[in-house]
């Protein structure tokens, strides 16, 4: 299968954990993916792990990413971790406004935005998290919703950032739930968040922008899901866990 974007898994590691877990499952990963070149991987573990993590996936073809990150670029704000942090540990990627912060810790579409500009500025690629609540998409908003997220998660950043940015489209209702969108629900929303690029940037923009979706992905559901027109990649949560169950996501995806 031939896109025209290549293909970016992650795995959302979570809060869970242990270094030596995640050593464990970080080595797994590296031998089950070690032949992988049509797809760019990455792994997001915890921050407490992200150090010992770095040194095991130097020499393979896994990329770190980080959950979170403060906007700042350092100083006296207790409990956070700022960017130049990050990239102590050649960390390329990082998690912002997953529906889990939006929703627990109060981010907004101008926090996110923030949050960005401060990874662009460190050149770590941000993923923006943007979906909908199942009241939101029963109430027939998922559209209007998308669109505000989108565009206030998103303003500021100029053309050369987008390219450098992922956004991934995870429906909330389909997160840890085991009920994946359906491929028609997720190639409208895809269509439509590409679309929104297309006015807020260019067509070049839209086409070379990826967009991953999350959502209860798992090895039986990714080959669908991935081979959808406007499906650049995936978020992975639950199944990004195990090593049998992502790598065989990765597998189902080429
Ligand atoms: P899930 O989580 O795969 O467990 O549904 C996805 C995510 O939250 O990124």
């Amino acid at each position: 299968m031939e896109k025209e974007r290549k293909l970016i898994i992650a795995g959302n590691w979570k809060m869970n954990k242990t270094v030596a877990e995640a050593l464990d499952l970080v080595r797994g990963l590296k031998l089950e993916l070690a032949n992988v070149k049509e797809v760019d991987l990455v792994v997001c573990p915890p921050f407490t792990a992200l150090c010992e993590v770095s040194k095991v996936i130097l020499d393979s073809n896994l990329r770190l990413g980080a959950q979170n990150m403060n906007e700042h670029p350092g100083g006296a704000y207790t409990g956070e971790i700022a960017a130049f942090m990050l990239k102590e540990f050649s960390v390329r990627y990082v998690i912002l406004g997953h529906s889990e912060r939006r929703t627990y810790y109060g981010e907004t579409d101008a926090l996110v935005a923030r949050k960005a500009q401060a990874a662009h500025a460190a050149a770590i690629k941000p993923i923006i998290c943007v979906g909908e609540t199942l009241e939101e998409r029963e109430q027939g908003r998922t559209e209007a919703v998308l669109e505000r997220q989108v565009r206030g998660s998103l303003a500021g950043l100029t053309k050369e950032q987008m390219l450098e940015t992922i956004i991934a489209y995870e429906p909330v209702w389909a997160i840890g739930t085991g009920r994946n969108a359906t491929p028609e629900q997720a190639q409208e929303a895809h269509a439509f968040i590409r679309r929104l690029l297309a006015e807020l940037y260019d067509e070049g923009v839209a086409r070379r922008v990826r967009i991953q979706y999350g959502g209860s992905v798992k090895p039986s559901n990714a080959r669908e899901l991935m081979s959808l027109p406007d499906v650049d990649g995936a978020l992975v949560g639950g199944a990004s866990l195990e090593v049998r169950s992502f790598s065989d996501i990765v597998k189902n995806s080429i």
